[in-house]
């Protein structure tokens, strides 16, 4: 009987974890004896043929790595009808079986339309972001929400010395996931996020009150889909008389070794690919849902879009005044 040739890639911004992902997949593949090709530099590797063959020493010590050993590209070629139609033939002429992608929402978005050209594929969801539709958990999250705190952390240092307000801008693109947990997590008295927009007349209100009852440092951790922390500063300056500081985390956000939460994920999530796969299952997304690992197709998926928790944003709005 042919062997089966299992292909995965890396897509979209890199996230921790990712590495933990495709040693699960290479690793699990190989176990049940499928062949096992790795593409470089995402659906841009597909299109160039940048493919090896994997073996359980490919994927060597690179669980505790952040970025990812086959590297990522944002394509745009792949969504040309040359570069597709180019992918699409590597990918048979290649004998490959199906494609794992382990990447972001445009990852999938790339994914569902190899499923629809009749490719088989699976998405293990990685974005920093966390606003991958169709699962609570994407891969890379819990690393930089610690990278942040880390961060945070230290920045609180220093505003406490110089009784500053400290805005801290973060990532996330269009979502707040990441500035509401790091925000929560680090006591921040303001978290500003796209998804629930206040008054810069209103934060500055908050902020006298706060340094008339003797608080004369605060915290700000404000997602980048909101705007320029030095926006932000300016605004605050217009308004009270508090010395501000502004520190841009920027890609510190999207590196570092991926921290036990993320490589216990990733290694789930991988090895739930290779299974899926097995049981002839495709087009779909590996998904975390109240702590376990299941399937959900793509459509159902991409309906399921991930919304801010309002009752996390206003708890901590509670516990940090
Ligand atoms: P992420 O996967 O992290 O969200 P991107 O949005 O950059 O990152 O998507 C990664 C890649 O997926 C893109 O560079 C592109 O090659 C492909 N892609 C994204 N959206 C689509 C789409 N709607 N159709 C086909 N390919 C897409
Ligand atoms: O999607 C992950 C992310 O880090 C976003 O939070 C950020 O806005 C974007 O990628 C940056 O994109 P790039 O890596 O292409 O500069």
């Amino acid at each position: 009987m042919k062997r089966k040739r299992i292909a995965v890639l890396t897509s979209g911004g890199d996230a921790p974890g990712m590495n933990a992902a495709l040693r699960a997949v290479v690793r699990t593949a190989l176990y049940h004896k499928f062949g096992v090709i790795g593409v470089s530099h995402g659906y841009q590797g597909l299109i160039n043929g940048d493919f090896k063959s994997m073996n359980v020493g490919s994927v060597a010590g690179i669980i505790s790595k952040g970025g990812t050993m086959l590297k990522t590209a944002r394509s745009r070629e792949f969504k040309t009808t040359e570069g597709f139609s180019k992918a699409i033939q590597n990918i048979k002429e290649h004998n490959i079986d199906a494609v794992v992608v382990i990447g972001g929402d445009g990852s999938m978005a790339g994914a569902q339309k190899l499923s629809k050209a009749g490719i088989p594929t699976v998405v293990i969801p990685a974005t920093i972001d966390n606003d991958m539709p169709g699962t609570e958990y994407a891969l890379g999250f819990d690393t930089a929400v610690n990278t942040i705190l880390d961060a945070v952390n230290k920045i609180r240092d220093t505003a406490m010395s110089h009784d500053r307000v400290a805005i801290i801008e973060v990532m996330g693109r269009h979502a707040g996931h990441l500035a509401l947990s790091a925000g929560l997590a680090c006591g921040a008295e303001y978290i500003l996020i796209p998804e629930i927009p206040i008054g810069i007349d209103e934060v500055c209100k908050g902020l006298t009150h706060s340094t008339e009852r003797g608080k004369q440092f605060s915290i700000i951790v404000a997602a980048e889909g909101v705007g320029h922390g030095d926006k932000i500063a300016a605004q605050i300056s217009d308004r009270i008389p508090l010395s501000t500081s502004v520190t841009v985390l920027g890609y510190i956000q999207r590196g570092g070794s991926p921290t036990a939460t993320d490589n216990i994920i990733a290694s789930r999530m991988g090895a739930a690919a290779v299974k899926t796969i097995i049981e002839g299952k495709y087009d779909c997304l590996i998904s975390s849902q109240c702590g376990d690992i299941v399937t959900l197709p793509y459509e159902e998926a991409f309906k399921k879009k991930r919304g801010i928790d309002h009752t996390l944003y206003e708890m901590a709005g509670i516990l940090a005044k």
